[in-house]
């Protein structure tokens, strides 16, 4: 009698540390005390659910990304732009190819982008995967997905190039932004095509730490 109550405590003990565990790890403040971000121009900007750029930020040098290492007209920040044919200028010598499919997105083309997502796969996996407007780091210029020689920006974890970019995009500024295990933080969906550039100290930190820009500024 005494050993079958102690079992169901130690069962409804059990229960209640899981679920304790649980919320805990569950960010319910995403989109939720949003703040508007008023130096966007920085380069360690930090853009996510709960920062947001003004719809009418444009960021201030915009450069074309050379053709050689992106699928068509593509605008970054000027020294996230440099360092990126950098890098990928590095990995053609290595016969690798990391090309830019996306780059610098207006507010008004994420939103476009957002709303399609939700229209056509659910509203659940919009706010899971894509950003909503004035919340993504397309809109500051510093981020671009990438694709490698299978061609298709989805599948980048399985290209080649991938390993080579997980060891070596910090040394030209980059950091894999969404890493996988680190949704709950990010708020968003394990994307190993894209990266973001933060220059080369912070990069390398983040790096070494395995951490998020999420948890840097923490
Ligand atoms: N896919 C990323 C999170 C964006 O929409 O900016
Ligand atoms: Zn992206």
């Amino acid at each position: 009698m005494y050993d079958d109550l102690k079992k169901y405590i130690i069962i409804i003990v059990g229960i209640l540390i899981m679920i304790i565990s649980i919320k805990t790890c569950d960010n319910n403040d995403f989109y939720k005390n949003i703040r508007v971000i008023d130096n966007a121009n920085r380069i360690d900007v930090l853009v996510n659910k709960n920062y947001k750029l003004k719809s009418d930020f444009i960021p201030n040098n915009l450069v074309k990304l050379n053709l050689k290492y992106s699928t068509d007209d593509k605008y970054m920040v000027e020294e996230a732009a440099y360092n990126f044919e950098k890098l990928s200028e590095e990995a053609y010598k290595k016969n690798y190819k990391i090309i830019a499919v996306s780059t610098y997105r207006s507010y008004q083309y994420q939103e476009k982008l957002f709303n399609y997502y939700a229209k056509t796969k659910g509203m659940d996996y919009a706010l899971s995967c894509s950003a909503k407007p004035g919340h993504s780091e397309h809109q500051t210029g510093l981020a671009v997905d990438v694709m490698g020689s299978n061609e298709d920006y989805d599948l980048f974890e399985q290209a080649k190039e991938f390993n080579w970019m997980k060891k070596n995009a910090y040394k030209y500024g980059f950091i894999l932004r969404y890493p996988k295990g680190k949704e709950k933080i990010t708020g968003f969906k394990y994307e190993p095509w894209h990266y973001r550039y933060v220059g080369t100290k912070i990069a390398k930190e983040i790096y070494k730490k395995k951490i998020t820009l999420e948890e840097y500024f923490k």
